[in-house]
């Protein structure tokens, strides 16, 4: 199975580059399955059920969120209906959504988890007592397993990735925003990196208008952050599985919308 992992998009910018690509991705790029963090979806916080919908509709077969899935309140009912999106793992059982899904794919079933870190983050539950429950609980079903780990702090990020090396297709990080270049195969065979990139403006701070941003931080003044515009890029990481579920191959993926680039 391949499937690709795009990171959480941002705003406006980054939604309608996600609908307008997915399904050309999977033509491109030989994609049994596209699985996107959408967290920030609704101007920069949260999902709004019509862009799930479309999102869907476009050619995303899961849909993963993060810290933000709540700031719409309006997207409960669908996370509570929904077979092809889930909510952190390690939230409370209250919490309205699934822990894990598995979507049918062309070359087998997806198994799909989301889990948020605790550092530097709000508290939750243990992500590792989480995931190893979600895991129990989809045991026997999957043919791969895409794990989004939602958190702050590389270390985390590491951790929890060696934690499920042999256990899982590919442990792949979001919520930073920002790429990391250590995307690779674990030892044990599954693939990891540690944040794959947002799908938004990337001349910007983490996807923010970058002057509103600058101020706040200098003067302590609360503004709205403006999701920012500029420099459109697609950010991500391609998996291919082998027939033990684990990792074949890894790369990343990133591609430019705009076309102008950075440091314009
Ligand atoms: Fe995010
Ligand atoms: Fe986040």
């Amino acid at each position: 199975m391949r499937f690709l992992f795009l990171g959480d998009v941002v705003g406006k910018p980054g939604y309608s580059a996600v609908l307008d690509r997915a399904a050309a991705l999977k033509t491109e790029h030989r994609l049994d399955a596209v699985v996107v963090n959408a967290e920030n979806a609704a101007d920069g916080a949260g999902l709004m059920p019509r862009q799930y919908r479309r999102l869907i509709d476009a050619g995303v077969d899961a849909i993963t969120m993060g810290d933000h899935i709540y700031r719409r309140a309006e997207i409960i009912p669908v996370l509570q209906e929904s077979e092809r999106i889930v909510k952190p793992a390690n939230y409370p059982a209250a919490a309205a959504g699934r822990p894990w899904v598995i979507v049918p794919t062309p070359a087998g079933r997806l198994g799909v988890i989301s889990i948020l870190g605790r550092v530097f983050t709000r508290p939750v539950d243990c992500p590792f007592s989480a995931v190893d429950q979600a895991l129990e609980d989809m045991a026997g079903q999957t043919d791969a397993i895409l794990v989004d780990m939602h958190a702050e702090a590389t270390g985390e990020k590491q951790t929890i990735a060696r934690y499920l090396d042999g256990r899982v297709t590919a442990v792949l990080g979001t919520h930073s925003h920002v790429p990391t270049a250590d995307a690779h195969v674990m030892a044990d065979g599954t693939a990891m990196q540690c944040d794959v990139g947002m799908c938004g403006p990337y001349d910007s701070i983490i996807g923010r208008d970058v002057g509103r941003v600058t101020k706040t931080t200098i003067t302590f003044e609360p503004c709205h952050f403006y999701v920012a515009t500029r420099d459109v890029r697609l950010c991500g990481a391609i998996v291919e599985s082998n027939a033990e579920g684990l990792a074949s191959s890894i790369e990343r993926f990133e591609e430019s919308i705009d076309g102008d680039g950075p440091n314009r």
